[in-house]
Formats: C-alpha cells, sequence, structure tokens
C-alpha cells in the first residue's frame, strides 16, 4: 500500500513510518524536522500551496498526524492553530477523497471538556481550550478519527522531547519535579498507537476509536510508575495541582478514554500500563 504519512517527524508520525516500511511504500510529511523513515516531503500545512506534493504521490491511505500541537501555543494564536489543525485537515480530507484515498485523522482527548472520563466514542465533545477545539473542527472531514491521550515513546521526536523521557531525564539528573495528582489520562505508548493506528489504516475501518493505553492513572501516578519501573527516585516527584502549573490554555481534569472498542475490534490491542512501559524500556535500551 502506498501511504502518506503527515507529521512523519512527529512522535507518533515517525513510529508509524518506523514499522509500516517494512511492508507498505511510506511518504513521510514533515514540515521543520527532517524523518527518519519513509521518503521525506516537506509539507507546510500552513501554506495554501504544499499540497500538490501529496497530490503527485497518489497514496492510497492517508494517515494525517500532523498539527501545532502545543496547547499553549494553540491559545496564545488561534489564527495560525486554526490553519494547521482544521483548515489544514479539512483541505488534506478533501484531496483524499479527490484521490480515492483513506484518510485517518489523529484527533485528540482534549476534544472533551474532562468532566466525566472515561469517555466512549458516543460521548459528545465539549472542548476547553482553544487546540481541542482546532482539533475537533477536524474530526468532521475525515474518514477515521482515532483520539489518542497523553503520548509517549522511547525516543525524541520532531526536535523535542515527550513527557516519560523529560521526566527520565530529570530524575536521572537528580532534578525534583513537580507533576499534577489531579488531572487523570489513559497514556499512551506511540508504538502501541502506532500498531493499532496501522492496523485501522489496512483495514480501512471508518469511524471513532480511542486509541489509548487501558489504564486511568494521574499525571503523579504515571511518573511513579515510570520511576518505579526505570529505578529512579520517586521521592524527587512532587506532588503539584494543575492551578499551580501556571499553565495558559485551561486542561481538562479527566480526559481518560475508554478504549473497550478498540479492544474487541482491532487485532493490535491497547496496552496495559505495565506492558507499555515495558516496551519503552526495551525501546530506550535500544536507543
Ligand atoms: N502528544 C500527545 O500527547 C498527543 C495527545 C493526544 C493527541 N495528539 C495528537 O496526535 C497527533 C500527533 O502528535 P505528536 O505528539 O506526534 O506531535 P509532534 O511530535 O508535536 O509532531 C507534530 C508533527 O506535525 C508536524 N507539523 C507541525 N506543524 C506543521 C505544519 N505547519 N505543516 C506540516 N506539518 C506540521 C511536525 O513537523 P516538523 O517536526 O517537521 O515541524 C511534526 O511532524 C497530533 O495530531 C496531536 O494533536 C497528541
Amino acid at each position: 500500500m502506498r501511504i502518506f504519512i503527515t507529521g512523519g517527524s512527529g512522535l507518533v508520525g515517525s513510529k508509524i513510518a518506523e514499522i509500516a516500511i517494512e511492508k507498505h511504500e511510506i511518504y513521510a510529511g514533515y514540515c521543520h524536522n527532517k524523518p527518519e523513515f519513509g521518503v521525506p516531503v516537506m509539507l507546510d500545512l500552513a501554506k495554501d500551496t504544499d499540497l500538490d506534493r501529496i497530490a503527485r504521490i497518489k497514496p492510497e491511505v492517508i494517515i494525517h498526524t500532523a498539527a501545532l500541537t502545543n496547547v499553549d501555543d494553540c491559545e496564545a494564536n488561534k489564527e495560525l492553530a486554526y490553519k494547521i489543525n482544521a483548515e489544514g485537515t479539512r483541505r488534506i480530507a478533501e484531496l483524499a477523497a479527490e484521490l480515492g484515498a483513506f484518510i485517518v485523522y489523529v484527533s485528540t482527548d482534549y476534544v472533551f471538556s474532562g468532566d466525566k472520563g472515561l469517555y466512549k466514542e458516543a460521548d459528545e465533545p465539549n472542548p476547553i481550550d482553544y487546540y481541542g477545539y482546532t482539533k475537533l473542527v477536524g474530526e468532521q472531514y475525515c474518514d477515521c478519527v482515532a483520539r489518542p491521550c497523553v503520548i509517549y515513546g522511547a525516543k525524541p521526536a520532531s526536535g523535542k522531547v515527550n513527557f516519560a523521557l523529560w521526566q527520565i531525564k530529570e530524575l536521572k539528573n537528580k532534578e525534583k519535579i513537580k507533576i499534577v495528582t489531579d488531572q487523570y489520562v489513559t497514556p499512551t505508548l506511540n508504538t502501541n498507537l502506532a500498531k493499532m493506528l496501522l492496523e485501522i489504516a489496512e483495514r480501512r475501518l471508518k469511524g471513532i476509536y480511542h486509541l489509548a493505553g487501558k489504564e486511568r492513572i494521574s499525571r503523579y501516578e504515571f511518573a511513579l510508575r515510570i520511576a518505579t519501573k526505570f529505578g529512579l527516585d520517586e521521592d524527587l516527584i512532587l506532588p503539584s495541582k494543575m492551578a499551580d502549573m501556571g499553565w495558559l490554555a485551561a486542561r481538562p481534569k479527566d480526559s481518560s478514554l475508554d478504549t473497550a472498542k478498540a479492544s474487541i475490534c482491532l487485532t493490535a490491542k491497547p496496552y496495559d500500563l505495565d506492558t507499555a512501559l515495558t516496551f519503552l524500556k526495551e525501546e530506550r535500551e535500544k536507543c
């Protein structure tokens, strides 16, 4: 299959490319950071012109992961966030329709308000920040909407470290870190997510899927579990509250996702946290 991955340099896109390249023809879109896997294709969703580069490749499937992902940056720069996340997704989906390509869109748990938690696919989205709003607008245009939650992985991507890598580095350096106890999530290992996304793409499954880790946990407990798995000092992790973090954008208190549908429908199933952290450790050891 000829697959175009937007955000091929990112935490999710790079992992999909790494896994998919073994059996598919992979093109990896990027903006500033050249992807490690797949044929790199420069693509700026803030520009109206660049989509011709996807059209020329004629992909059979597009996995759309590219986005302005920094929640506070989206709040501070709403015009750009809308252009990339909402309009960019509409334009890519229109192109997919013209090409007869199946489009899978990686959305987010932030489409939910966080008042309830363990959200199912049928629950009504109600974002409380601009990032979540722009991602929700993008959902309506795509064949399949996959929603993950707090993604982490073994390698830096898109020029950034993710939550788990940052924490491991800080604790190894004996630095104290503040982690919130009042935000609940279902953390998602990028490798697990990439396998589920690839299966959805291969089977061309339509509709909404919550593709996250199986376990609902506070950010603080998550940090403790990472520390335990990597043999790091848990006492360096200081409990904190969301209200004290000085974030610009509001964050959902409990945007954990119910992954039962994915567990039932997919062969590649959501991992429980211990399995995911074991894989993370193995992957880190190979880096
Ligand atoms: N990370 C999370 O915790 C999380 C949680 C829930 C949902 N999601 C969703 O999952 C998807 C993937 O997230 P991620 O963590 O892999 O993101 P990421 O690591 O921040 O990567 C973002 C990707 O988007 C590309 N990109 C940014 N601006 C672009 C533009 N103007 N034109 C074209 N490409 C652009 C980046 O390219 P360059 O690096 O080359 O600039 C990069 O490949 C996103 O849609 C996000 O909304 C993420």
